[in-house]
């Protein structure tokens, strides 16, 4: 009797695509070094020159494809079912990406135990924790987390034992980084271990209809990129961010074939588990400072609005260059907005040192936030608290062009409608009594409110 022989293994260069059958520092055909990733190579029967071509399929008109509607498993956590579109689709695949200690495992465990307590059956992989560390977790969270079953194991031919013997309806993966394959030699969590991981457990959930959850860690430079290398393969990619030193996190998906890109949940990290922030508007309003350099943008985070506080600070450097530190934003657009400030609005930051932070740890990427930017930083070296009276902080939004002209963004309804429910009325926005940024700070520093442009 002979043994099954182990599937062969190529290194492919990440660079340029090259295969090499030994393991190389440097990729023989680019040059660059430390690209070459091992692969099991699929065997591949190739149809050689004469061969008998196959026999072809038949196309199927689109409306004759039968396309089942199947009903979502429902975690209970409504900004995570929102964010999904709606739920976990059976079957699906779902990669959940984020820093260390910024909540994952929490997240997925709540959901678990959520789909457990609702009569579903759940599966816990974890490759990362002892069951023992995972009880302790489940024992502070809400809900039915301690009835989930567990797996810790980091053998992902066992995983895939225990996946095709319990067939739970959903599984999570923490992380798949963890996972190994014994057949590939290279370290868990190297770029050819987790394709490969990745590649085998869609494989038989898939096949056997079990919904499954890859957790991910991403480091904020994307240096590990591990997960990056799943994105095509998955079908919904989501991103929980946040600071790990404060409360507020965000959800969001990069990428879903099952609903829109749109939905981000916010979620607050508590003693027990996360909470979900459905008022983030209010809370964040709320916990504005009202004081020289604060502003509230209204913001959409994907298509839901949502009005968070930029605060800016501005002090004398002893340093050359000065420094620009942005949380929450871009630093690039700093320096946009910094340069217009100076160059079209007459407010120079000089050679002061510039801070600018978006509180609660939200982050905003939206040419939207520029005028918050700017407001912020004007008010703060003109040292004026901006707004109508102590009790309503000022809110904008709009982009700035080079040229020092204000630009309309999308959703200006949404926005303004936002900032009316919190009593944030004027809006400082693009328009015609606020075509640049010179004249939006002006009607900031100076003018009356009702001078705004409402
Ligand atoms: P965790 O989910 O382990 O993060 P990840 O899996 O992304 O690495 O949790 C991260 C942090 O959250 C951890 O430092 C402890 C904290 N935490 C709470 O504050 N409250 C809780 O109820 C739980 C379970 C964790
Ligand atoms: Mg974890």
């Amino acid at each position: 009797m002979t043994m099954p022989r182990a599937p062969a293994t190529v290194f492919v260069c990440s660079a340029c695509g090259a295969e090499s059958a030994k393991w190389r520092g440097q990729c023989a055909d680019c040059g660059e070094w430390n690209t070459l990733a091992e692969e099991a190579r699929a065997p591949v029967a190739r149809a050689g020159r004469g061969a008998a071509p196959q026999r072809a399929a038949k196309p199927v008109a689109l409306e004759h494809v039968q396309a089942p509607r199947y009903a979502r498993h429902t975690t209970g956590i409504n900004e995570l079912d929102r964010v999904l579109g709606g739920g976990i689709v059976p079957g699906s695949l779902v990669l959940l990406g984020g820093s260390p200690g910024i909540g994952k495992s929490t997240l997925t465990s709540m959901a678990l135990g959520n789909l457990q307590g609702a009569g579903r059956k759940t599966l816990y992989v974890s490759g990362e924790e002892s069951a023992a560390q995972i009880r302790l977790r489940a024992e502070r969270l809400p809900g039915a987390a301690l009835q989930v079953p567990v797996l810790a194991e980091t053998d992902l031919d066992t995983v895939l034992a225990t996946l095709d013997a319990e067939r739970p309806e959903v599984c999570v993966v923490d992380s798949v980084q963890t996972l190994h394959a014994q057949d590939l030699t290279g370290a868990a969590g190297s770029v050819g271990q987790v394709r490969e991981v990745a590649d085998r457990i869609t494989r038989l959930a898939k096949q056997r209809d079990i919904a499954v959850i890859l957790v991910g860690h991403v480091t904020k430079e994307g240096a590990l990129a591990g997960p990056r290398v799943l994105e095509h393969l998955v079908d919904c990619v989501l991103q929980f961010e946040g600071e790990r030193e404060r409360t507020y996190r965000t959800l969001r998906a990069l990428k879903n074939r099952f609903g829109s890109t749109n939905d981000v949940g916010v979620f607050e990290m508590r003693e027990g588990g996360l909470v979900e922030v459905q008022d983030a508007s209010a809370r964040f309003v709320g916990e504005a400072t009202r004081a020289p350099g604060s502003v509230v943008l209204a913001a959409m985070e994907g298509s839901r609005p949502l009005l968070v506080e930029v605060q800016a600070l501005v002090s004398p450097s002893e340093l050359v260059p000065p420094r620009r530190v942005v949380n929450g934003i871009d630093r690039n657009r700093l320096a946009l907005v910094l340069a217009v400030l100076g160059r079209h609005a007459g407010i120079g930051a000089g050679s002061a040192d510039v801070f600018v932070n978006v509180a609660g740890g939200v982050r905003v990427e939206e040419p939207g936030a520029d005028l918050a930017v700017a407001l912020a930083v004007a008010g703060a070296v003109k040292n004026v608290t901006l707004g109508q009276s102590e009790k309503t902080p000022l809110a904008c939004f709009g982009e700035i062009g080079l040229t020092g002209e204000l630009r309309a963004v999308a959703h200006a309804e949404r926005r303004l409608a936002e900032a009316r429910k919190f009593g944030l009325d004027p809006v400082l926005q693009p328009g015609p009594e606020t075509p640049t940024l010179r004249a939006a700070v002006r009607s900031a520093l100076t003018a009356p409110p009702s001078r705004l442009a409402a």
